[in-house]
């Protein structure tokens, strides 16, 4: 075991993409273990938007403070335990936050859950599609979308590790499924290796157009994850009693966004509007899991990783999803 802990500490508060040295990375001794504490070494680290967020203000959690370790989730193997639940060997997944080695504390019961040894399943499964962002995409779809068979579904940010599982959903609830993504190759991966009915590429001048042939009979369900000039283009696309799963506006998290009148139109259309912050749903992540689980072993459901390796990238990587160089989950290999 190293005798240093390698963490990436939050240094200032970006503006735009981070800048060099925004996040830190410092060296701390490893943590000495209380009873009632397991130290895990973490393997693999989940990099989401919303860190991007967490960076800047208090949300639905507070804002990580400056000098603190950066939030982040991640797959740990426990390496020495004074815990009653969690045993050397096993794995886990939570907020291990950016960095080599993670206490995983008796008080903070629930913050840590220990991932089943599946054949089929890698590690970063947990991160991805049985992770957050495939049980968010779950649950967006199956409690707030409840997808119709010939219904037309939307997905922004589709070949994201959120919107590409959001969109399998819908098919297999026999929707008509139009992602838009940034790329000719995002747009090419949706329709034939995930069977989207359609794809349109934002980046495209014409994409306005696009959307508007490949949605003729308008649009039932938008599920949102990217806001501003395309959720305002999906909203006028709605029909009558329409849903929109609000789950994500990653375009205004590096810029102001004052895009926000689209939601005039949510009121003059009714449509059904509902956030989604996926931790309401931590007592149901099993049967997340479960479901997905299942929809992958049958070969349902696709899923696709971006790996960057080395935890000094991991500010790189965080603004790869906001320059588009990801393709579903991305994960940084410790
Ligand atoms: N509500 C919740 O509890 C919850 C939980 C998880 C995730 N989320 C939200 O879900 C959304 C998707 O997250 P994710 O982890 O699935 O994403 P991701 O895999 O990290 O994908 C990021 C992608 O977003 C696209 N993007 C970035 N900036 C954009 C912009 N200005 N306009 C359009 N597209 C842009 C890029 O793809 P292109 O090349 O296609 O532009 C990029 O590759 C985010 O908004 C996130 O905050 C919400």
């Amino acid at each position: 075991m190293a005798e240093t802990n390698r963490q990436l500490k939050l240094q200032s508060r970006p503006q735009g993409l981070l800048a060099p040295g925004d996040l830190q990375l410092a060296a701390a001794p490893l943590p000495s273990l209380a009873d009632g504490q397991a130290l895990a070494r973490v393997k693999y680290l989940s990099i989401d938007p919303t860190m991007r967020v967490w960076m800047a203000t208090d949300t639905y959690l507070p804002a990580v403070a400056i000098g603190e370790v950066m939030r982040a989730f991640g797959f740990a193997e426990v390496v020495e335990s004074r815990h009653k639940e969690f045993k050397k060997g096993n794995k886990v997944v939570g907020l291990t936050g950016l960095q080599d080695y993670c206490v995983i504390d008796a008080d903070k019961r629930g913050s840590f859950q220990k991932t089943p040894s599946i054949p089929f399943l890698s590690d970063t499964a947990f991160l991805g599609v049985l992770g957050v962002t495939g049980i968010t995409a779950y649950f967006g779809m199956m409690d707030i979308a409840k997808p119709q068979k010939g219904e037309t579904l939307v997905v922004s940010e589709a070949a994201g590790a959120t919107g590409s599982i959001a969109g399998q959903i819908g098919k297999i609830h026999g929707c008509r499924v139009v992602g838009i993504a940034g790329g000719a190759e995002k747009c090419k991966w949706l329709t034939d290796d995930l069977g989207f009915d359609a794809a349109v590429d934002y980046k495209q001048p014409d994409w306005k157009e696009k959307l508007a042939a490949a949605t003729p009979k308008g649009v039932d369900i938008d599920y949102e994850n990217v806001g501003g000039e395309i959720m305002h283009e999906v909203l006028h696309r709605m029909n009558l009693h329409g849903r929109v799963v609000l789950c994500g506006l990653i375009s205004g998290y590096t810029k102001e966004d004052p895009a926000l009148e689209s939601f005039a139109t949510i009121l003059r259309k009714r449509l059904r509007v509902q956030g989604l912050i996926i931790l309401d749903y931590a007592p149901k992540f099993m049967e997340a899991a479960t479901q997905l689980g299942k929809w992958k072993m049958f070969g349902k459901l696709k899923d696709r990783e971006t790996i960057v390796e080395g935890l000094d990238k991991a500010p790189d990587a965080i603004n790869m999803l906001f320059t588009g160089g990801n393709i579903g989950k991305t994960i940084v290999k410790v």
